[in-house]
């Protein structure tokens, strides 16, 4: 996730030279400096003391570590894109003095597709909030929410949702084949099906008159498509979110317990 927002960045025109980044892991840093001709450092302390904004971007079992030591300037933007990391461990480790943003992006962050679910607390003033927005901008779409438990809900939404459609892409090239299709054709057909819809849905059209402009009465979509909802696949996957955004709460729980 760090790498798609350096890439982020450096496409949106930031220059390299006012980009640090620290990366405890050797071979990872040399690729870093290689791919992006930043600057990196082993300890997040070198980069934090005179940072305007600081990004958090490690897994949540490693942010106890990495904000070990950790004195960002006041008032410094410290964005955290890390799951299930509540604000007030952040805050307990980070002080008073930092404007803490909260986030959630996805992975097509990577291709500036993604994104990212943020929230900020009142006392975070407004320069911070456009500063996150503008970082987070650089790889997708922002969405600021009301309050701090519905990143979970993002979670289960965004965060986790690339999975969902690969799934689906996945289902449907065995049904095809299931159906006497050769296995590379199906798996043709239910890529191309998926990436062509996807470009459709992007025209602004909504979904759901799109759907009622391919399913003519009595036709073949409207067969598949009464199996799919006698079947209760909305459910399922109001149940599949209901399941995903109660792990991401149990996680956060979790880490609020045990740290960082
Ligand atoms: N992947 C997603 O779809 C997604 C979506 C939204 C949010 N996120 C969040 O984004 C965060 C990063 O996820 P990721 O998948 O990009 O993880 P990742 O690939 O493990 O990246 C984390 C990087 O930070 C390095 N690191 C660890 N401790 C450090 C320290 N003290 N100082 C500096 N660098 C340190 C790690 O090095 P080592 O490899 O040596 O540990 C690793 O290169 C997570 O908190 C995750 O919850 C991920």
């Amino acid at each position: 996730m760090a790498a798609s927002l350096i890439g982020g960045l450096l496409a949106a025109g930031h220059p390299a030279a006012r980009l640090r980044v620290a990366e405890t892991a050797a071979e990872r840093a040399d690729w870093l400096r290689r791919e992006f001709a930043v600057t990196v450092v082993p300890h997040a302390a070198q980069v934090a003391a005179d940072a305007d904004a600081l990004v958090l971007a490690v897994k949540p079992q490693q942010m106890a570590a990495a904000l070990a030591g950790l004195r960002p300037p006041s008032g410094a933007l410290v964005l955290s894109i890390a799951a299930g990391v509540r604000l007030a461990s952040l805050q307990r480790r980070l002080g008073e003095g930092v404007q803490l943003v909260r986030s959630m992006p996805n992975t097509p962050a990577l291709l500036r597709a993604g994104i990212s679910g943020l929230y900020a607390p009142p006392s975070v003033t407004p320069a911070a909030r456009a500063l996150a927005e503008h970082i987070l901008r650089c790889v997708g779409d922002c969405v600021w929410l009301a309050d701090e438990a519905q990143l979970d809900a993002v979670t289960a939404l965004s965060g986790s949702g690339p999975a969902y459609f690969f799934f689906l892409v996945e289902a449907l090239r065995e049904a095809g084949a299931g159906l006497g299709l050769p296995a590379a054709t199906a798996a043709r057909l239910a890529l191309a099906t998926f990436t062509g819809a996807a470009r459709m849905v992007q025209s602004g059209t909504d979904v759901a008159e799109l759907r009622a402009q391919v399913t003519s009465k009595g036709g073949t979509t409207q067969a598949a498509l009464r199996v799919l909802e006698d079947g209760g696949l909305r459910e399922l996957l109001a149940a599949a979110l209901r399941a995903a955004s109660a792990r991401a709460r149990e996680l956060g729980e979790a880490l609020e317990r045990d740290g960082p």
